[in-house]
C-alpha cells in the first residue's frame, strides 16, 4: 500500500505560498549514507539541529520510505516522523513523505508490489514548497547513493535534481573504507558536490577506528564534517555538538 501524493494537497492545507513558480534556493542537504542503517536518520536530525542553533529555519524530508506503519492517518514512516518532529515549520505528513510503502524493502520494488512508480514532480514539489518556507531543507535519501527509484532513477538521479549538496554517512566498521570510497566517488560522477562526510560510530568498539577514519579522509577530497561517538540512546543535541555546525550554516547562509 502507498500514499501517492494528492494532486489537491496544498488546497487542503490551505497555503501554496512557493510551490510554483518560485526560483529554488538550493539551500539545504541532501544526506545519504554507505548503506541502509548507517545513521542517515540520525544524522539529519543532528544537522537539523545544528542548522536550527545557527538560527536557521529548518525543514527536512524524507521524500521515499520503505518500511511503514499503517495508522488512521495512512502510512507512517518512523524517520519521517522524527524529521517531523524536529522541523522549525509545522508541515502535514504528506509533504514531508510523499512517497510511502509498507514493506521494508527496496522502494522501487515496494513500488511495483503496488503497481505504483515513484515519480519526483511530488518531491521536487514538495521541496520548493518547503524551501520557499525556509532557511534550509535537509533531505533524507533511502538506503545509498545507488539505490533505485524507479526502472530509471535512482537516490543520485533525486538528488541531482534537488541541486542540494550532499553528505555522506559513513558507519564506522570493517568494510567502511571501501563503501566510503565508492560512494564519494559515485557522488562526484553523478555530478553532486560533496559537501562532506560523517563518521558514524555504530558500535561501541572498532578495532583500528581512528585508522579507519584517517584513511577515508586522506583519500575522500571534501571536509569531515563530525565524528558521531556510540549512543545507545539517541542524543540530538550531544550527536549536533561534534558536527561542524558553522561549515554547514555558512553554506546555507550564501
Ligand atoms: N551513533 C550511533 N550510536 C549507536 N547506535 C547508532 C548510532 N547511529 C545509528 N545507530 C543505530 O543504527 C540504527 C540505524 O540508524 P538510522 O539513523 O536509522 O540509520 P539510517 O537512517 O541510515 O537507516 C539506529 O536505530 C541505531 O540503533
Ligand atoms: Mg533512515
Amino acid at each position: 500500500m502507498t500514499n501517492s501524493p494528492h494532486p489537491d494537497l496544498y488546497a487542503r492545507e490551505g497555503a501554496l505560498p512557493g510551490a510554483e513558480g518560485t526560483t529554488r534556493t538550493h539551500k539545504g542537504f541532501f544526506v545519504t549514507g554507505t548503506d541502509t542503517g548507517v545513521g542517515k536518520t540520525r544524522i539529519t536530525l543532528a544537522v537539523m539541529y545544528t542548522l536550527q542553533q545557527h538560527g536557521l529555519r529548518v525543514a527536512a524530508m524524507k521524500p521515499v520510505a520503505s518500511g511503514c506503519e499503517m495508522t488512521a492517518q495512512g502510512l507512517r514512516n518512523e524517520d519521517a516522523l522524527l524529521v517531523q518532529q524536529h522541523s522549525s515549520i509545522e508541515c502535514a505528513y504528506d509533504i514531508i513523505n510523499p512517497w510511502a510503502f509498507a514493506p521494508a524493502i527496496a522502494p522501487h520494488i515496494a513500488a511495483a508490489h503496488v503497481g505504483v512508480r515513484i515519480e519526483f514532480a511530488p518531491i521536487i514539489e514538495r521541496f520548493n514548497f518547503l524551501a520557499a518556507q525556509s532557511d534550509a531543507v535537509v533531505v533524507e535519501g533511502a538506503g545509498g547513493w545507488q539505490v533505485p527509484l524507479n526502472d530509471e532513477q535512482s537516490i543520485a538521479d533525486l538528488a541531482v535534481q534537488l541541486q542540494l549538496p550532499v553528505i555522506l554517512v559513513v558507519a564506522i566498521r570493517l568494510g567502511c573504507i571501501n563503501h566510503a570510497l565508492l560512494s564519494a566517488q559515485s557522488i562526484r560522477a553523478s555530478g553532486c558536490r560533496l559537501a562532506g562526510w560523517i563518521a558514524n560510530h555504530v558500535t561501541p568498539t572498532v578495532s583500528e577506528s581512528a585508522a579507519i577514519i584517517a584513511s577515508i579522509a586522506d583519500r575522500v577530497a571534501a571536509p569531515l564534517l563530525g565524528e558521531i561517538g556510540y549512543q545507545p540512546e539517541l542524543n540530538v543535541d550531544k550527536m549536533a555538538h561534534t558536527i561542524d555546525g558553522a561549515t554547514l550554516s555558512k553554506a546555507c547562509k550564501r
